[in-house]
């Protein structure tokens, strides 16, 4: 049986964060930011007019990310064991 994380973040290509589950959000001050939805979007690119949360003006705006997830080198045969 798997059991599910309480905080699923999921980065959107070219795209906002998706916030799954239950989590506060806040503001620089500290103070909590109201959401109304189990899963909000949050904006990575800047040009949002409903920050923190994403309106879709990163398609106006071209906004480009590289999504790729570094993954660890692979071991050389005969290496160091470690
Ligand atoms: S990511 Fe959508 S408006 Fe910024």
């Amino acid at each position: 049986m798997t059991t599910r994380p309480a905080v699923v973040l999921t980065p959107c290509p070219d795209g906002p964060i998706l916030v799954r589950g239950d989590v506060e959000i806040r503001d620089a001050a500290g103070r909590a930011v109201p959401r109304r939805r189990a899963t909000v979007a949050l904006c990575r690119c800047g040009a949002s007019g409903i920050k923190p949360f994403c309106d879709g003006s990163h398609k106006a705006i071209g906004f480009r990310t590289d999504d790729e997830v570094p993954r660890p080198p692979e071991p050389v045969p005969g290496g160091d064991p470690r």
